[in-house]
């Protein structure tokens, strides 16, 4: 999220070039599962092309695996780090909300380096931090090939903008023309938030160089966020949760005063 703002203006041909060395670090991962069906008994074969992917994965694993890719699956994108991020991200398993959308800050802000402040731009400027626009989504997704309309995600993203995606008799999805009438915001549920008696300002912390990740933790190592517990309880000489009032003054405390710990610096 520190990296500068001119990393984002890659276009899909550099987004390719950084995923290669990502593919051989999932490659080299454990194998995932494929929903593939087997019809005849001796190879699997994919139904889509994040199966594909798995199953390519799986075969490096395992050279003796028989496996069977349709012409039609047989593209590089989605990428494969995309289609685990995508599950992982409405993963029932890790902590924190479901959002309406399983998106991966793991794979935009870490495996694609997209700078934090693209998508939340306002955390400089005001004191809410905002969520991207449906618009700013689209301005890469629109561009995406139509093999990426097959994940889920995807799919609900269009929607959001007044593209509907459905699915042919051959299985393909198909993006229809857009109604603009249709278009409505993406509702992310909240994760971070501070009571109402509460001042919080972004742009003072951004400006004084507090990084996002000390209070949001590590962004961009994680497909579904959520509020990450502090770690540093033998500082504080208690348990302490993020955004808990006594998390906010040690901070103002700490490094020579560097901020007040005025009771009206941070309540009205
Ligand atoms: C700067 C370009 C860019 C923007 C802006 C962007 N994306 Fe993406 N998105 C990507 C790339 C690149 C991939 C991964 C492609 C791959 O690896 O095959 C991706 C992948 C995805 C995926 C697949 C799962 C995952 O997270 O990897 C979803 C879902 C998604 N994006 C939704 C969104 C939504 C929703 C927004 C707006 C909040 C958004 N994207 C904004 C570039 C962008
Ligand atoms: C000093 C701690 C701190 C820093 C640094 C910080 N934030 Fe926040 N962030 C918060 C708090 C507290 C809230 C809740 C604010 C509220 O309730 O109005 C929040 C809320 C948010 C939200 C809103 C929604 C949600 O679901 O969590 C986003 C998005 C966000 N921050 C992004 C960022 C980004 C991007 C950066 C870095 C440019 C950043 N923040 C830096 C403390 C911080
Ligand atoms: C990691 C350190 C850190 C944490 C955590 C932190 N702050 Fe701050 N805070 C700062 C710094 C540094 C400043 C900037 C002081 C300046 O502008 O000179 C600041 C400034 C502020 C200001 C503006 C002060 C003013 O004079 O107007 C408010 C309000 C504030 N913080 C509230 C909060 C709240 C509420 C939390 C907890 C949810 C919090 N801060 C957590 C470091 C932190
Ligand atoms: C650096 C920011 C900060 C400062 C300074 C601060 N508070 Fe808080 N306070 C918070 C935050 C954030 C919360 C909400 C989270 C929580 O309840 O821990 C809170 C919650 C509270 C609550 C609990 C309200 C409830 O609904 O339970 C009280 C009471 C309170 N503060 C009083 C004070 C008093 C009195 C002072 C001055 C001695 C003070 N605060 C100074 C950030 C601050």
């Amino acid at each position: 999220m520190s990296s500068s703002r001119s990393t984002l203006r890659f276009g899909f041909g550099a987004a390719a070039l950084l995923a290669v060395p990502l593919l051989a670090i999932w490659f080299s991962g454990a194998a995932p599962s494929a929903n593939a069906e087997d019809p005849q008994g001796d190879a699997l074969v994919a139904g889509s092309v994040c199966e594909a992917q798995k199953l390519k994965a799986m075969q490096a694993e395992d050279p003796d695996l028989v496996i069977e890719i349709p012409p039609q699956y047989a593209g590089q994108w989605p990428s494969l780090a995309a289609c685990e991020s995508h599950d992982e991200a409405w993963s029932e398993d890790a902590p924190g909300p479901r959002q309406p959308i399983p998106f991966s800050h793991k794979h935009h802000a870490g495996d694609f380096g997209i700078d934090g402040q693209y998508c939340h731009s306002a955390t400089d400027r005001s004191r809410s931090a905002g969520v991207p626009s449906v618009e700013l989504c689209m301005g890469c997704h629109a561009q995406f090939p139509a093999a990426y309309d097959e994940m889920e995600g995807i799919r609900i993203l269009k929607d959001h903008w007044g593209i509907k995606v459905e699915q042919n008799e051959d299985g393909r999805w198909v993006s229809g023309p857009r109604d603009p009438k249709q278009a409505k915001p993406i509702e992310w549920a909240q994760i971070h938030r501070v009571p109402e008696h509460v001042k919080f300002r972004h742009n003072r912390h951004v400006a004084a160089g507090v990084d996002c990740q000390t209070c949001h933790g590590p962004v961009e190592e994680l497909d579904k966020l959520h509020l990450v517990p502090d770690t540093k309880w033998w500082f504080y000489g208690l348990p302490t949760q993020k955004l808990e009032m006594g998390w906010c003054i040690q901070c103002h405390r700490d490094n020579n005063h560097q901020a007040s710990q005025d009771c009206l610096t941070c309540h009205y």
